[in-house]
């Protein structure tokens, strides 16, 4: 698999991402999907997908507990490109059970608590969305965390068996800011409150200055690795 990787890793290194979308759905067809979280980074991969007509599958992972500010988003966007973005939603015996036995704050208690919640809100409606495909586009930037610095362009996702694309890894939060600016794309006005990274509404809290770019994530957990096991 690291051969194939690689090979894909120089395939690629000197396309756009446009081309390099494209090149990735000649060779996988229409097991390619790109998951948007509706976020900053995500806005601008789906612009892209759209305004080029790509035929590349997008979806995003409604956990129940978003943001209003996160629906409005999405909401524009399907008004203003006009094209499918798939809502795949948890399991609605996993969520009664759980609200019903633990209430619905279970996550502030426990670290074990939260990855249950994490687990049955994001992670299993993840496999369903990805289930059968080969490439899974994402929105993952380097300069998002000491986890994700030393991503690649292509990595191969042992927990998901899957290619992933990181089409913005070496993209700066200013360059997406000033991308969206330029190109008139509907994004979450909570960026504009102090909010850089926009998870689930209870599990996100605006981060102050100087703060690290995830640090209003699960701001309670100390020891955690502040993810949620989408991209472990
Ligand atoms: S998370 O693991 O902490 O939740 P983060 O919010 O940084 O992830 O987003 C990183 C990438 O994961 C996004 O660019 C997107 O590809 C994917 N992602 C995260 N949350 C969702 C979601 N709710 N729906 C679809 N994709 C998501
Ligand atoms: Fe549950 Fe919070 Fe994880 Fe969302 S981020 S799935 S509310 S624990």
């Amino acid at each position: 698999m690291n051969d194939i990787i690689q090979k894909l890793n120089s395939s690629i290194i000197n396309m756009d991402i446009k081309e390099a979308i494209q090149f990735l759905y000649n060779d996988h067809k229409d097991k390619v999907v790109f998951s948007s979280s509706l976020g900053m980074e995500d806005q601008v991969i789906s612009h892209i997908i759209f305004t080029n007509n790509l035929s590349v599958k997008v979806f995003t992972l409604d956990t129940g507990r978003m943001f209003a500010e996160t629906y409005a988003v999405l909401s524009k966007t399907i008004e203003k490109y006009n094209k499918e973005i798939k809502v795949y939603f948890p399991d609605n015996a996993d969520i009664e059970k759980l609200m019903t036995e633990k209430g619905p704050f279970s996550f502030y208690y426990s670290v074990e608590n939260r990855k249950e919640c994490c687990n049955l809100r994001k992670i299993k409606p993840l496999k369903r969305a990805l289930a059968g495909n080969e490439i899974w586009i994402t929105g993952l930037r380097a300069e998002q965390s000491e986890n994700r610095n030393n991503l690649n362009f292509i990595e191969w996702d042992e927990g998901n068996k899957i290619i992933k694309f990181n089409p913005l890894i070496h993209w700066t939060t200013e360059q997406i800011k000033e991308y969206i600016k330029i190109n008139q794309i509907p994004y979450n006005i909570l960026h504009d409150q102090g909010f850089p990274s926009i998870g689930c509404q209870p599990c996100t809290r605006k981060v102050n200055e100087g703060e690290d770019f995830r640090a209003g994530r699960w701001w309670w957990e100390n020891n955690s690795k502040k993810e949620c096991g989408l991209h472990s």
